[in-house]
């Protein structure tokens, strides 16, 4: 373990601060012990340098594009795995070791998904045309008073009870807070169907629990769409120490109930700047209309004096292709081929967006690609999936990654409550 040497210009006065290794990625500084030495602390607005825990979940490589959950690359396990896999291996550290376990898990999430009646009712006193997200915090919060036994657990089977429940009930409670946005019946999960397709059967059941009917018959949801949101589930289940599992994180080390700790990562990941991207994605292929009109969109873009930002691009960690765009791209094309109707016109407009800015020096000088967040509201759209519903979706992949960093959180020995110092400038 090496030291870094800091020099104090105006007294002279040397310390030394302990640079800790990570098995992946660069070193750290450890200056948790700064002010105590030195009477100065470190200002790092945005967190840029700053590492505020240690983790063993996942791992990006902002450079190469690389993100792995638990050592594996996310393109195996999105190629060889359900999201159920990955979200037991996120929560336990394992994937299921075959089929049967797998198939197990799936169910026990199917199992866990109703809600409690208490529960449904809350989403009655919310108003029509409420946002999803807004009505979906606020649910998972009151999750916390159904389940309070939580707030205190002992073994790792409290966790993972923690963990399997609202991994199998935020489903439901998506579903719940569309159907209520819009007035129509909530409809009762079907263990019948995997833990994917019952979130599909959830948003497009009638109240009778029979699906759109027409004179070929009862639709059926088609393992195609099944698998393409699984995808993307999996693709959004981890993402390092993000807005919003920070959130999650920093309310957690206060000791509250961990589903407070969560509603509260869910109302940070709603902003635009974060998971709420991918609503506002669809909103500017809208606003642009037609792909004569991108030149005039990228001009916009790159007025300095206007804040205006192609949303669906850029990240803080990223300096190269996002590997999940890039997976959520190529699934589109997978799709499109095998015969999910994409609208043409929004993948027209966006693949040209992308050409445009990848080829543009101010796109190519701040290292800006398209994120996670450009082209997964084209698939999801194709999937019949409502705008509004976008960020709830991600809401729904992330779950395992809040999970696992809540439980990692809590468990960690002698944690301190998150408590950052400020530079004063006021009177
Ligand atoms: N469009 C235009 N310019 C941009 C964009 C963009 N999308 N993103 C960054 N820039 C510019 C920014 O103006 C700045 O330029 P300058 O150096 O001239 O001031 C430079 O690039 C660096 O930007 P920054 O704001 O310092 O970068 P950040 O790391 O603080 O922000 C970000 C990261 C994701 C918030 C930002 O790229 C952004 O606002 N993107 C659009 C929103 C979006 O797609 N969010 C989803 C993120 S991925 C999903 C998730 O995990 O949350």
């Amino acid at each position: 373990m090496g030291t870094i040497t800091l020099i104090n210009n105006e007294t002279g006065e040397k310390f030394d601060f302990e640079l800790i290794e990570c098995t992946r990625g660069p070193k750290a500084v450890n200056f948790s012990k700064l002010f105590e030495k030195t009477n100065i602390f470190s200002y790092d607005p945005g967190y840029s340098s700053t590492a505020g825990c240690e983790s063993t979940i996942s791992y990006i490589d902002g450079k190469n594009g690389q993100l792995l959950y638990r050592g594996l690359p996310i393109e195996e396990l999105v190629e060889k795995y359900k999201f159920t896999d990955v979200a037991k291996l996120l929560i336990t550290g394992e994937l299921p070791k075959d089929d049967i376990q797998s198939q197990e898990f799936d169910l026990e999430l199917r199992h866990r998904s109703f809600l409690h009646e208490g529960l449904i009712n809350i989403f009655s006193a919310f108003p029509d045309g409420g946002h999803p997200m807004a009505n979906l915090s606020s649910a998972v919060s009151a999750l916390s008073t159904f389940y309070f036994d939580h707030k205190e657990m002992g073994d790792e089977d409290d966790y993972q009870t923690m963990a399997r429940r609202i991994i199998a009930k935020i489903t439901t409670l998506v579903a719940s807070s569309y159907r209520n946005s819009v007035g129509i019946p909530f409809v009762y999960p079907d263990v019948s169907r995997s833990y994917v397709e019952n979130f599909l059967y959830m948003l497009r059941a009638y109240p009778n629990g029979r699906l759109k009917y027409s004179l070929s018959g009862e639709e059926e949801i088609l393992p195609l769409e099944v698998e393409a949101l699984d995808k993307i589930f999996t693709l959004h289940a981890d993402h390092g120490q993000n807005a919003s599992t920070t959130t999650v994180r920093n309310v957690a080390s206060t000791g509250v109930h961990p589903y407070t700790a969560i509603s509260a990562g869910i109302n940070a990941l709603w902003g635009p700047s974060h998971g709420g991207a991918n609503e506002k994605v669809l909103d500017q292929l809208r606003e642009i209309g037609d792909v004569k009109n991108v030149d005039k969109f990228i001009a916009r873009v790159k007025d300095k004096s206007d804040p205006f930002r192609l949303m669906g691009f850029g990240h803080r960690v990223y300096k190269s292709y996002d590997p999940r765009a890039k997976a959520i791209k190529g699934l589109k094309d997978e799709l499109a081929k095998k015969g999910i109707k994409m609208n043409d016109r929004f993948s027209e407009i966006a693949e040209k967006l992308e050409e445009v800015a990848l080829n543009d020096d101010y796109f190519k000088e701040r290292n800006l690609y398209p994120n996670v967040d450009f082209y997964s509201g084209i698939i999801l759209t194709a999937l019949r999936i409502p705008v509004s519903l976008f960020t709830p979706i991600f809401v729904i992949g992330r779950m395992p990654g809040w999970c696992a960093q809540v439980m990692e959180h809590i468990k960690t020995p002698n944690i301190r409550i998150t408590r950052p110092r400020q530079v004063y400038l006021g009177k």
